[in-house]
């Protein structure tokens, strides 16, 4: 059986939404200790609507092609559905990840999460 599945290889082969925001409404940067992996998530939000979500993974390939699923699944979502997307939900997307590299989802998970608590914060400070 193959490690990954095709829809992790076409993700991680062809990103979705890699860059930068500048004057992003949330950032969010994660990583995981073990692996050393890195990832980073920037949002643009109007009217509560995830309205561009773009992403910096250093990481190996099931963190790529989550980043890059995990962006697609909130782009023109409530910021209340982003907020509940999980990493079962990215890797179920993903139609799956070997155990080993689940934690990889774990970081998109967490990514946007810090984002929207950036966007929350800057919202609540009136910026
Ligand atoms: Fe750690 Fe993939 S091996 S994020």
């Amino acid at each position: 059986m193959a490690l990954y599945s095709e829809k992790v290889m076409e993700h991680f082969r062809h990103p979705r939404n890699v860059g930068v925001i500048e004057n992003a409404d949330g950032i969010g940067e994660v990583g995981n200790a073990k692996c050393g992996d890195i990832m980073k998530i920037y949002l643009k939000i109007e009217d509560g609507i995830i309205e561009d979500a773009k992403f910096e993974t250093f990481g190996c390939a099931s963190a790529i092609a989550s980043s890059s699923m995990a962006t697609e699944l909130i782009k023109g979502k409530p910021v209340s559905e982003a907020s509940a997307l999980t990493n079962k939900a990215v890797a179920e997307a993903l139609d799956g990840l070997p155990a080993h590299k689940v934690h990889c989802s774990v970081l998109a998970e967490e990514a946007i999460k810090k984002a929207l608590q950036d966007y929350y914060g800057k919202l609540s400070e009136g910026v």
